[in-house]
C-alpha cells in the first residue's frame, strides 16, 4: 500500500479571507446580512405523520457581537426561512422568555422569506418557536405503502436551499455552526419509529419516541438532515454500520461490506476522518439523489442494491464529502465544482486503491462520456459549463449540473499529468488540512493553487490553461481523455455486433462484465436498431428483468426510441417506485420524443408523481408542462 507522502517544508499556509465578509458573497441566502452570527442550534422537534409537520423551536446561540466604536442598541439577525409558520420569536434559549421584536420579509418563490429580528446587546440566544407546513420542499412524508414496510417513514434533503424550509436558519454553505436536537415522534406507532440525523445517532428505538442528537463539529445548514422510518441497524466495523428497513439491510450489508476499507483507504490518501462514525441509511427508492453526503450519516438510494456491489463507487463519492464538501465547503452554490469536482477526483482515488486502476478507468471513462454529452445539451459556448457559475437569481437547483463534477475531476487530473501524483496529493492533503471547517471561494481556491503550485513550478501556469478551466466554456485544449482496457473488450463486441454477430455470439466475452461493462455497451449500440434487434439483444442479456437500476436507465430509452414494448411494463414499474432525478428526467425524455408520447407520459406521471421528492416534481413538471 502506498504512503501518504508527507508535507514538504515549503508549504506556507495562504491567507485567509475574513470570515465575516464570506457570507456576503451568498446571493442564495439574505443571513449573509445579519449582523448577529450564530454560533450553536439546540432543535427541539416534534414529527407529527398524522398532520405532516414538524413543530418546535430552533435556538440559535449567538457569537459575541462585533466590538464597534459606538456598539448599537440592538443588532439584526437574520434566519432565511420558506414556508415556515412563525408562532413566536423569544429572547434567550427558551420559548418562555421575553418576545422578540421581527418581521418576515415578503416571500421570494426561491429564496424565501428573511425573518428579521431585533436583538438588543448583550442578548446570547434567541428562540424560534415554528411549525413547518406539509408541502416543505426539503420534506417528504411517505406513507407505508411507499416504503419496504408497514410503516409510514420521513426524510429530509437540505442541499442546496432547502434547509430553510424545514427550520429558520442562516441558509448558507458560508455559515457554520454545532448543533444539538431533541426529537420526539409523536403518534401510536413512536415505540417502532427510529430517528437519525447527521449528528451522533441512535442504534436502537427508544420505546417513547424521544431521541436526542449531538452534531460536535460545525457544519453549513445544507448538511442538516433528518430521517424517521422503522430502521435497522447493522454495524460493519467499530466505527461504521448501515441503517435500512428490515427488509432492505441485509442486502444493504452485503453490497457495502467493504466500506470500513473504504473509510480506511480514504484517510490513507488525503488524512484522517474527522466525523467520528461513518454510517450509511439506506432510504426508500423515492430518494431524489443517488446520495447526499450528510456527515455522520450518508443517506443513499437503494437503486444501488444491485446484488453485485457494482455500484458502490457512489458511496466512496459520498465519503470522500466528509473531506471535499463537508470539511471544506464551497462558500456558495457558485463555488459547487469546488465540492464537487475534488469528490469526484477522490471517490476515484478511492475505487482505484480498492479495486484497480482497470476498474477507476471505467467509471472516468463513463464519467466523460456524460460530459461530453451535458455540454452539447448546454451549449459549447455556454456559461453553464464553466466552472465557476453565475446562479445570482436563479434556483441554485436549476443550475447545478454534471459539469461541476466531471469537468471540475478534469481540471485535477490535468494537475495531475503536470506535477504527478505525488505532488498532488501533497497539495490536497494540505489543502484539506489547512482549510479544514471552513468555507472556500474560487478566487481563495485559485490563489492558494497560484501559490502552493503554480507559482514554484516554472511553465506550469502556462500549461494549465486555469483561466479556461474556471472562467471558459466547454473543455480545455488540455483535457486529458480517459481510456479503459476494459471497454476495449466491449468496443470489440459492439463491433463484432455491426458486422452482423448474434448477440449470443459475444457470450463468451460478456460472461465476466459488470455493470459498467453492460452500460458502456449499451451506450455504445446504433440508435438505429429495431425492436427486433432489441429482442435479440434482450434474449441473449436479459435487460429487461436487469435488477441493476443502471443497466435498466440505459437500456430503457433504447427500448423507447425502438418502440421495444416488451420493456414497457419494466419500464412503467421503475417509474412508478424510484424517485432518483437523474434515472427519471432521461426517461421522461425519452418517454416524450415517442410517438404518442406526451399522453403517455403525463398518465405515468399521474400516477407516480406522489412516490417522488419535491426535487424531482420540480424538474419534472416543468420537462411535462
Ligand atoms: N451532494 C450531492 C447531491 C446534491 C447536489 C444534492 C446538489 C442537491 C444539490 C451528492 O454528493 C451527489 O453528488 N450525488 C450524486 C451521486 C454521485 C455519485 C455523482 C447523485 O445523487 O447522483
Ligand atoms: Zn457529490
Amino acid at each position: 500500500m502506498p504512503t501518504t507522502p508527507s508535507l514538504p517544508d515549503s508549504i506556507v499556509p495562504a491567507p485567509l479571507p475574513h470570515p465575516a465578509t464570506l457570507p456576503l458573497l451568498d446571493p442564495h441566502s439574505y443571513a449573509g446580512q445579519s449582523a448577529r452570527r450564530v454560533r450553536h442550534l439546540r432543535l427541539q422537534l416534534a414529527v407529527d405523520f398524522g398532520q405532516r409537520t414538524l413543530a418546535g423551536t430552533a435556538t440559535w446561540l449567538l457569537a459575541d457581537a462585533p466590538a464597534g466604536p459606538a456598539p448599537a442598541q440592538t443588532a439584526e439577525l437574520i434566519l432565511d426561512t420558506r414556508g415556515l409558520q412563525i408562532e413566536g420569536v423569544h429572547l434567550g434559549e427558551t420559548a418562555g422568555g421575553p418576545a422578540a421584536a421581527y418581521h418576515l420579509d415578503p416571500a421570494d418563490p426561491v429564496l424565501g422569506q428573511a425573518l428579521r429580528i431585533e436583538v438588543p446587546t448583550g442578548t446570547a440566544a434567541v428562540c424560534v418557536a415554528y411549525r413547518t407546513v406539509p408541502e416543505a420542499a426539503a420534506l417528504q412524508w411517505l406513507s407505508p405503502a411507499q416504503t419496504a414496510g408497514a410503516h409510514p417513514f420521513l426524510f429530509t434533503q437540505s442541499q442546496a436551499t432547502l434547509a430553510r424550509t424545514w427550520l429558520p436558519c442562516p441558509d448558507s454553505p458560508g455559515v457554520r455552526f454545532t448543533y444539538e436536537a431533541a426529537v420526539e415522534v409523536l403518534g401510536t406507532e413512536r415505540g417502532q419509529l427510529l430517528a437519525l440525523m447527521s449528528a451522533e445517532n441512535p442504534q436502537a428505538t427508544a420505546p417513547d419516541g424521544r431521541y436526542q442528537f449531538r452534531m460536535a463539529q460545525p457544519i453549513p445548514a445544507y448538511l442538516l438532515a433528518l430521517a424517521v422510518g422503522r430502521l435497522d441497524f447493522a454495524p460493519l466495523s467499530e466505527r461504521t454500520g448501515i441503517y435500512a428497513e428490515p427488509a432492505t439491510l441485509p442486502q444493504a450489508s452485503y453490497e457495502f461490506a467493504d466500506l470500513e476499507q473504504m473509510v480506511a483507504t480514504a484517510e490513507q490518501l488525503y488524512g484522517a476522518y474527522r466525523w467520528e462514525r461513518y454510517g450509511l441509511l439506506v432510504l426508500p427508492a423515492s430518494f431524489p439523489f443517488g446520495g447526499m453526503e450528510n456527515p455522520h450519516l450518508t443517506f443513499v438510494t437503494p437503486t444501488i442494491l444491485a446484488g453485485d456491489r457494482s455500484l458502490t463507487s457512489l458511496v466512496a463519492h459520498e465519503l470522500a464529502h466528509s473531506w471535499s464538501g463537508n470539511l471544506v465547503t464551497n462558500a456558495t452554490w457558485n463555488d459547487f465544482w469546488l465540492n464537487e469536482g475534488f469528490t469526484v477526483y477522490f471517490e476515484r482515488r478511492i475505487m482505484e486503491r480498492l479495486y484497480g486502476s482497470s476498474y477507476a478507468d471505467m467509471l472516468q471513462v463513463l464519467g466523460e462520456a456524460g460530459l461530453r454529452e451535458t455540454i452539447v445539451e448546454l451549449g459549447e459556448n455556454s456559461p453553464a459549463t464553466h466552472l465557476r457559475l453565475h446562479l445570482a437569481g436563479r434556483d441554485p437547483d436549476e443550475g447545478l449540473n454534471d459539469i461541476a463534477y466531471e469537468k471540475g475531476c478534469l481540471l485535477l487530473l490535468t494537475l495531475e499529468r503536470l506535477v504527478g501524483r505525488p505532488r498532488l496529493d501533497v497539495f490536497i492533503k494540505e489543502y484539506f488540512a489547512r482549510f479544514s471547517f471552513q468555507s472556500m471561494t474560487t478566487d481563495t481556491f485559485v490563489a492558494y493553487l497560484t501559490k502552493q503550485l503554480l507559482d514554484p513550478t516554472p511553465g506550469l501556469a502556462e500549461r494549465l490553461h486555469l483561466a479556461a478551466w474556471i472562467d471558459g466554456p466547454g473543455l480545455p485544449v488540455n483535457a486529458p481523455v480517459a481510456h479503459s482496457a476494459r471497454f476495449d473488450a466491449v468496443d470489440a463486441a459492439l463491433v463484432q455486433l455491426a458486422a452482423g454477430a448474434a448477440p449470443a455470439d459475444l457470450q463468451p466475452t460478456t460472461t465476466e462484465w459488470s455493470s459498467h461493462e453492460w452500460v458502456h455497451f449499451l451506450q455504445g449500440l446504433p440508435a438505429t436498431l429495431t425492436a427486433a434487434d432489441l429482442g435479440a439483444l434482450d434474449a441473449a442479456f436479459h435487460f429487461t428483468a436487469s435488477g441493476n437500476a443502471e443497466i435498466l436507465a440505459a437500456w430503457f430509452p433504447l427500448a423507447l426510441r425502438a418502440g421495444y414494448g416488451a420493456a414497457d411494463a419494466a419500464l412503467e414499474n421503475f417509474l412508478r417506485h424510484v424517485g432518483r432525478r437523474k434515472f427519471l428526467v432521461p426517461l421522461y425524455r425519452a418517454l416524450l420524443a415517442t410517438p404518442g408520447g406526451q399522453a403517455r407520459a403525463q398518465r405515468i406521471y399521474k400516477e407516480a408523481r406522489p412516490n417522488y421528492h419535491s426535487v424531482a416534481t420540480g424538474t419534472i413538471d416543468a420537462l411535462l408542462k
